[in-house]
């Protein structure tokens, strides 16, 4: 008989072809999975794909009895237990590499868009508000030259600094453990203390996982660190932030804007932050390009068809 696998939602690509060949596999519908589904449903099977929305705690892995492998279709894995996991002998797999260059270029993205006013400025001439070059329309802030602060130096963080250097802007960065000074020269980076990062940089970007130790990194104390002229970016995590307390600062305009693809508590958003005009909000798409979707559907299946098989998976968190 072939081994059960549950997918929870749809994956991008061809890969899912290779593993139906060993296992039988179910995929739920977009709309279905909540926790008294995946209960159900991870009784017979061996390994799951799971994605970030899907909160794989305690009781899903002790109900999991046969579970050999969790593969999550993410390169955070907050969403899943993996103590529980470890203590279960249960295998846990993330997807990095392969989407590291698209969160460092959505990163840039939200950055030309809150400096450069781009989303404003699109709806302005969709509504036919355009009537000629203005001196004073939509004066943003300049991005080359300036100070970008990078909390978290991982494969994303690292990607950003590097695109920094065609700005030429001065980078400062943050991270559990520093950098060599190897790295720190070909990154043209230079190592500070959070408060220090706040204080100076014009751009504060998070490239830090999320975990007990970071939640909420960034609240009202730390926001008040920072410039009345900088703005704050996060593709990471959005519990990183109190959102709350983001919203506050914004709304008293003591920072000059905030770029997020992450929130609090997706996908529900702080009260007030939609009615922000100093603000930009995408749907966490960081890592939403056709080609890395595909190459993370194709990591998380080759994860789990490793380990059916008794060899070692490629990416164990
Ligand atoms: C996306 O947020 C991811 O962790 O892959
Ligand atoms: C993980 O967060 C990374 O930076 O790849």
């Amino acid at each position: 008989m072939k081994p059960k696998v549950l997918i929870t939602h749809e994956l991008p690509g061809d890969s899912i072809q290779k593993l139906k060949e060993i296992a039988d596999v179910e995929i739920l519908e977009d709309s279905n999975v909540n926790k008294a589904v995946l209960m159900e449903k991870i009784v017979d099977k061996e390994a799951i794909i799971s994605f970030l929305g899907d909160e794989i705690d305690q009781d899903i892995i002790k109900q999991g009895n046969k579970l050999r492998i969790i593969a999550n279709y993410a390169v955070g894995f907050n969403n899943i237990d993996v103590e529980s996991a470890k203590k279960c002998g249960i295998i846990v797999t993330n997807t990095p590499d392969v989407l590291t260059d698209s969160t460092a270029d959505l990163t840039w993205g939200l950055i030309m868009a809150i400096a450069r006013r781009i989303p404003e400025g699109d709806a302005f001439v969709k509504n036919n508000l355009f009537k000629g070059w203005e001196p004073q329309l939509l004066i943003g802030q300049a991005v080359s030259g300036k100070t970008l602060g990078i909390i978290g130096m991982g494969r994303i963080g690292q990607a950003v600094a590097r695109r920094a250097n065609g700005f030429q802007m001065k980078v400062l960065y943050t991270k559990r453990t520093r950098l060599t000074e190897a790295e720190e020269r070909s990154l043209n980076a230079e190592y500070c203390s959070l408060e220090e990062l706040l204080q100076q940089s014009d751009f504060v970007s998070l490239h830090t996982p999320l975990s007990d130790a970071t939640k909420h990194l960034i609240r009202k104390e730390q926001l008040d660190f920072m410039k009345p002229t900088a703005y704050l970016i996060n593709t990471s995590r959005g519990a990183l932030i109190h959102e709350k307390d983001l919203v506050e600062k914004l709304k008293a305009k003591e920072i000059a804007g905030a770029a997020l693809d992450v929130f609090e508590d997706e996908p529900k958003l702080a009260p007030g932050l939609t009615e922000l005009k100093n603000v930009v909000l995408t749907p966490h798409i960081g890592s939403s390009t056709i080609e890395t979707r595909i190459q993370m559907a194709d990591l998380a299946i080759a994860n789990v068809i490793a380990v059916l098989q008794g060899e070692k998976p490629l990416t164990m968190v």
